[in-house]
């Protein structure tokens, strides 16, 4: 049996109920998988993120190439071990991080140069040297490196970005099959301080070798269709993947520009490969993803938003800190299983974010992942008995009613 694979049982439309076999696990699909940039959700245990129901967590390259280094990683055993979350895990390249450091960044073909935001040292970033910093970081799915663009950028520079991130792809490939075949050279001796324990004590073969990955490529071309349907093909027509990430979007375009985009690149990707869509994270348009053929999901920004007091409720999003919730004593939210609608009130949560106490970000972040999870679990519920379009039809209509 090979590490990976795809399968769907139920569809409804675009819409698929699928499950995502990686070596650490399933992933029933619709699932949106929490962001974890230090491999650690924000102010988050993974005890919590497990009990919110997230099957799958995302970490960053990037992130963690800068601290604690890909190599520390690997040899603290690898980012399962070293986050201990033994389920299923991604890294994205950093290809957005990079993207957003526009004032610290050079872009040329060979790769991106960039300084640290950390001690403004420079550090140099091409498809090669990203491979092998996600091979010893170690996820389960790892992203190939892409250029991204600001949203609504001009069709020549959007397609330029496409071109190199095809590009781009190609030599990610041709590392990480390099990397897969001949396994990773020994990690470099690392000083240890005095007194600490040894680094790298695990089985050498084992370590060269493991783990096994797949590595996914990431479609681009803004908002353009021809653009869409052309990074598409060059990826098709690139290599077998496991799995196809669209990427680009949620990035200052109109939403109706961005659900156009899932109705160009769905049918285009293969039925029976797992859809990434990269960045995308508010209920309404996860559901508006789901009904046009997406499976996957990632943000930061239902996690960051908890943690300044805007949750998601089946009404719309509710500042916690209004002045109306000074004296109520229901809920946050009715159906919610999460701590801080089951054990608190309103008007505790909102003294906890008034008088900044670490408890209050907390709570209403492990909420809002909490919540995106339960409609994640619905909709495969809704999925499974055949009732998609309806049940998100009127999920839709009541979370819109108040909205705007
Ligand atoms: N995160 C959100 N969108 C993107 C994207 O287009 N590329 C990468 N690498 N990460 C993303
Ligand atoms: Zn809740």
């Amino acid at each position: 049996m090979t590490d990976f694979g795809f399968s769907t049982s139920h569809a409804s439309g675009a819409a698929r109920l699928g499950a995502f076999r990686t070596p650490h696990g399933v992933v029933q699909t619709p699932a949106f998988m929490p962001v974890g940039t230090h491999a650690s959700v924000r102010g988050l245990a993974m005890h919590e993120i497990r009990d919110a129901g997230a099957q799958m967590v995302l970490a960053n390259a990037y992130h963690l190439y800068l601290r604690p280094g890909d190599e520390m990683v690997r040899a603290l055993g690898g980012v399962h071990a070293f986050a201990r979350w033994d389920g299923p895990m991604l890294t994205d390249s950093g290809g957005y991080q990079v993207f957003s450091l526009s004032r610290y960044r050079t872009v040329t073909e060979d790769g991106v140069e960039f300084r640290s935001k950390l001690d403004g040292s420079r550090h140099r970033y091409t498809p090669e040297k990203v491979m092998q910093i996600e091979r010893n970081i170690g996820a389960d799915v790892i992203m190939q490196l892409d250029e991204l663009i600001e949203g609504g950028s001009s069709f020549d520079a959007s397609r330029s970005a496409m071109e190199r991130s095809l590009r781009w792809l190609e030599r990610c490939r041709v590392e990480f099959e390099r990397l897969s075949r001949e396994g990773r050279a020994p990690v470099a001796s690392m000083s240890v301080p005095d007194g600490a324990p040894p680094l790298a004590t695990h089985d050498v073969e084992r370590d060269r070798l493991a783990p096994p990955q797949a590595l996914f490529p990431i479609v681009q071309g803004g908002t353009y269709a021809e653009l869409r349907r052309a990074s598409i093909e060059g990826i098709l027509s690139a290599g077998d993947w496991v799995g196809v990430a669209v990427g680009g979007l949620s990035v200052g375009e109109a939403k109706e520009a961005m659900y156009d985009t899932f109705d160009v690149c769905s049918p285009l990707l293969p039925a029976d490969k797992p859809r990434y869509l990269m960045g995308v994270g508010f209920p309404d348009d996860l559901l508006e993803a789901v009904s046009r053929g997406m499976d996957l999901f990632d943000c930061v920004a239902p996690t960051r938003m908890g943690r300044h007091g805007t949750v998601f409720t089946r009404d719309g999003k509710m500042q916690i800190q209004k002045s109306s919730n000074r004296t109520d004593r229901r809920p946050l939210t009715d159906a919610c299983p999460c701590p801080a609608c089951t054990q608190y009130d309103r008007a505790y949560l909102r003294h906890l974010m008034v008088t900044e106490e670490p408890l209050g970000p907390r709570l209403l972040a492990l909420h809002n992942l909490t919540f995106l999870m339960e409609l994640m679990r619905e909709t495969r519920v809704a999925l499974r008995d055949g009732v998609f379009a309806g049940w998100s039809g009127e999920w839709l209509a009541r979370y819109r009613r108040k909205e705007k």
